[in-house]
């Protein structure tokens, strides 16, 4: 018996494969290095839909249709975004994507990709007050979020860089959210379902919750003379560093070298990721004496902090805006699943009390 399924097969997938002994992912044939910054969100959400939605097939005809469904999730939202009063982020969109009809007639893979990024950039405004900025079908994934967001059209640069963090999270292999989209998924209950569920697994700080704490941990830390002694202290305190460590890499995740560059190549940086770098070799130096019997190496999450940072996202939404990628993912797994048929029932053991005329 496995606790925490480690290392315990659970699914057959065409749609990436992470190798953690030698730090290597790959989406569907491809390196993941030779997709981010060159492939864009589109492409590779045709690649990962091929042979699973018909939209797939060209990756034109896919942008014109996600345009078009970006569209239909503003109408949707807009009279029920009120519901959302309240309640944080990451929370707003669970609510939101979870009123997702069923009945809803464009493909519900389309609809729920869409969505997440007009979803989050509505809640984001109404939380300042803002009006909400509907879709522009014409425009990129990564721009149009950007536009809708911020209520002015994004640098190039910067639409690019957010394109390729979006690639760069879009799918990696049966993660805690992903694992949950194919077991609703297979239970039958719908895409809009079994995606609302994979965002309540994501967004816990042993998953998806960890890039803004690392951002708070930056800060918290400050000055270079205090790097070691708060690790230390965070360490002794037996708190987790945010952004190392994973359950399946045992070297260096090989999105957070792709992001480290992304990061790099966005203009005015150098400072933060001077600091960043310091403090990733003290953490990944007091990790390695303390932690003997486990590498712990630098994970997605320190790196994906700092491109949200450089683009000035709002820290609250970044579980969000992971969403915005990984729904590619979680759309192909429902899809995969759906195809294979089989629910996911696994066993547990017993370790309760027995009825007293048994015992
Ligand atoms: N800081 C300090 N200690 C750590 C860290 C860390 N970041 N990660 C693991 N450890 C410790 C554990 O406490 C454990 O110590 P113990 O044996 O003394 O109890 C030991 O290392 C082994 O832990 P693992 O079995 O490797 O951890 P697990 O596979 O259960 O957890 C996880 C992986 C959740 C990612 C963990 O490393 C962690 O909490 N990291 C910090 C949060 C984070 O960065 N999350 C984002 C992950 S990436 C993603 O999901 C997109």
């Amino acid at each position: 018996m496995q606790l925490g399924l480690e290392g315990v097969v659970a699914a057959e997938t065409s749609l990436s494969h992470v190798d953690g002994e030698i730090g290597r992912l790959i989406l569907r044939g491809h390196e993941i290095e030779e997709l981010a910054g060159r492939a864009s969100f589109e492409e590779v959400l045709a690649l990962l839909w091929q042979g699973l939605a018909e939209e797939a097939r060209d990756p034109a005809v896919l942008a014109t249709a996600l345009g078009a469904a970006r569209c239909r999730a503003y109408a949707i939202a807009a009279p029920r975004i009120d519901a959302a009063e309240g309640l944080a982020p990451v929370e707003q969109l669970r609510l939101l994507l979870s009123a997702l009809p069923d009945a809803e007639t464009l493909p519900h893979h389309l609809l729920a990709v869409a969505a997440v990024p007009v979803f989050v950039a509505m809640l984001a405004r109404r939380a300042t007050g803002a009006t909400s900025i509907a879709p522009d079908p014409a425009l990129g994934h990564a721009a149009d979020f950007l536009r809708m967001l911020r209520g002015a059209p994004a640098e190039p640069a910067e639409a690019k860089a957010l394109d390729a963090y979006l690639v760069t999270i879009a799918d990696h292999g049966l993660n805690a959210s992903t694992f949950t989209a194919r077991i609703v998924a297979s239970t039958r209950a719908g895409t809009f379902s079994a995606v609302a569920a994979a965002l309540c697994a994501l967004k816990g700080p042993l998953h998806g919750g960890a890039p803004g704490p690392v951002l708070d941990m930056l800060d918290a830390i400050g000055t270079e003379a205090n790097i070691e002694p708060w690790l230390a202290g965070a360490l002794d305190e037996g708190e987790r560093l945010m952004g190392f460590g994973h359950r399946v890499y045992r070297v260096r995740d090989p999105r957070a070298e792709v992001l480290k560059k992304v990061v790099t190549g966005l203009r005015g940086r150098a400072n933060r990721i001077r600091f960043a770098e310091a403090v990733e070799a003290t953490a990944l130096r007091l990790l390695a004496e303390r932690k003997r019997g486990r590498r712990l190496d630098t994970n997605v999450e320190f790196y994906t902090a700092l491109v949200l940072e450089a683009l000035q996202l709002p820290r609250a939404l970044f579980t969000s805006i992971f969403a915005i990628g990984r729904v590619a993912g979680w759309t192909a797994h429902i899809l995969e699943q759906e195809r294979s048929g089989r629910l996911i029932r696994p066993q547990s053991v017993y370790v309760g009390p027995l009825p007293q005329a048994a015992a």
